[in-house]
């Protein structure tokens, strides 16, 4: 592994909570006597985060996220442990912190980067680009305080990000922009992460953390539960939002098991793994040599993180998917058809019984499915103890990348219309780069692009050109 850009040994945070304020004052004044009840917001947290990567954070309100970002941006110390940090870091903290409401957002952004270590002309020299970044307006000379909780991000994030930081820090705070606006922080900070540097990044959106972060932590309770690969840290963290709460216990100690069982090694492998698999195709190509792929199956391409839902009366097994000659397979190639199947097993006589299907991106997009038979045919009745065995076939209109399943059967048991059975990410594929690919994005559209050559103006009929 490369530089560690943060490094937490051991690291405790613990809050002293007052039942009445003026307990606070009579501690000071009396000192012996404890009158606070301590409160470990944070307990033994070790991490490393290597230079250049970015890593998601993710747990349930007051889990300590904020806590812990605190302690690595240097605002809170920490109560035991040590904190190392490389580099210069700026933080987009809890809404208001580093602004002064009184001032205005001109004001403030003087203000904010003296804070981060600029001087009066380098902010000077960067005030264009922070005010067009922002985009607030005449809102620029109000005092902070009559902005909307959305102006006061743009406004923070644009001078947060305008000091080339090499440790980047956001707390949630960008789920108040609006989309615009999220995207344009999206690609700067893609643009911080191509130039190397690291960022850390708390937010309660799954897709969010997968699709932006190299790897993510699960906070629980001030325990980091998990350091994983994003997918397995949201799957992880949804499954415990979700759990009742007599279950908790039980899943946080399988989750702790995960985490001693991976190694620090196995994150690194899994982090390489997970970026030749990105979903995300390499820039478009010329047309070129020509290359044909075959399809070809696969052991390692496992989904690792398969959610089984309860079963009420059925099972799903073996799902795989098929070439049209019944070769199984999981590594396709772009525009072939394939079969999706698996076997039900009833468990439950069942009626008006249904058969689902679902194919979704790396970062849980629903890219499409079907369901069947049709709404008004169902398979009118299957008796217990049968056998059913499901076929989907599609064609493969996806671009290079990682793909994975969904199945699901739903059918009426004993009066109650219910899912029967219902497993999410139960099998993967990758659609193989090919020689010959110029498209972009997820879904293939089967584009024909042409390019004609303009001689004149007046030219009525231009040339097509034949690029190939
Ligand atoms: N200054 C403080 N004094 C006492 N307790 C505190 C203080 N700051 C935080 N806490 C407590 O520490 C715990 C962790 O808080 P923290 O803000 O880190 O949670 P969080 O994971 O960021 O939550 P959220 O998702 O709601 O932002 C909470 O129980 C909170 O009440
Ligand atoms: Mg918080």
């Amino acid at each position: 592994m490369g530089e560690i850009a943060i490094s937490l040994n051991n690291v405790s945070k613990c809050f002293k909570r007052y039942r009445h304020p003026v307990d606070r004052l009579k501690e000071i004044l009396l000192p012996g006597k404890v009158r606070a009840d301590e409160f470990w917001a944070l307990s033994h947290i070790n991490l490393e985060l290597p230079k250049g990567k970015t890593l998601g954070i993710v747990g349930r309100n007051g889990s300590g996220k904020s806590t812990l970002l605190q302690i690595i941006v240097g605002t809170l110390a920490p109560t035991e442990g040590q904190v190392n940090v490389k580099g210069r870091i700026s933080a987009l903290l809890e809404l208001g912190s580093g602004f002064n409401p009184e001032f205005t957002g001109r004001q403030n952004v003087f203000f904010n980067g003296q804070l981060l270590g600029l001087s009066q002309s380098e902010i000077e020299d960067k005030f264009d680009e922070i005010v067009a970044f922002a985009d607030i307006g005449d809102f620029l000379d109000q005092p902070v305080k009559t902005y909307s909780s959305g102006m006061f991000v743009r406004l923070a994030f644009a001078v947060a990000t305008s000091v080339d930081p090499d440790i980047l820090v956001v707390d949630e705070a960008l789920s108040v922009g609006d989309e615009a606006f999220q995207r344009k922080c999206f690609a700067r900070i893609e643009t911080i992460q191509e130039r190397g540097g690291t960022i850390l990044f708390v937010s309660h959106a799954a897709a969010m953390v997968v699709e932006l972060c190299d790897s993510a932590i699960l906070m629980h309770d001030g325990e980091l539960l998990l350091y994983h690969t994003p997918k397995t840290v949201v799957d992880k963290y949804q499954k415990l939002i979700y759990a009742p709460p007599g279950k908790v216990e039980k899943l946080c100690e399988n989750i702790r098991q995960l985490n001693r069982d991976k190694g620090q090694e196995s994150v690194a492998t899994e982090l390489a793994k997970l970026s030749a698999n990105s979903s995300v195709p390499p820039a478009a190509k010329w047309p070129g040599v020509e290359q044909a792929a075959r399809a070809f199956f696969d052991e390692d391409l496992q989904p690792k993180n398969t959610i089984h839902y309860e079963s009420r009366g059925a099972e799903i097994i073996d799902p795989h998917i098929l070439t049209l000659g019944d070769k199984k397979v999981n590594y396709l190639v772009g525009r072939h058809e394939y079969v999706y199947t698996y076997t039900v097993e009833f468990f439950e006589s069942a009626t008006q019984v249904r058969f689902g299907m679902l194919i979704k991106t790396i970062s849980g997009l629903d890219l499409g499915g079907a369901s069947y038979p049709f709404s008004e045919k169902p398979m009118q009745r299957v008796e217990a103890g049968r056998k059913v065995v499901v076929k989907f076939r599609f064609k493969c209109l996806l671009n290079p990348g990682v793909y994975f399943l969904n199945a699901g059967v739903s059918g009426i048991v004993n009066g109650d219309f219910t899912y029967m059975a219902r497993c999410i990410d139960v099998a993967m594929f990758k659609v193989q780069q090919e020689g010959n690919l110029s498209a972009t994005g997820t879904v293939d559209l089967l584009v024909k692009p042409s390019v004609a050559l303009v001689e004149s103006e007046a030219d009525p009929k231009p040339k097509q050109i034949e690029l190939i």
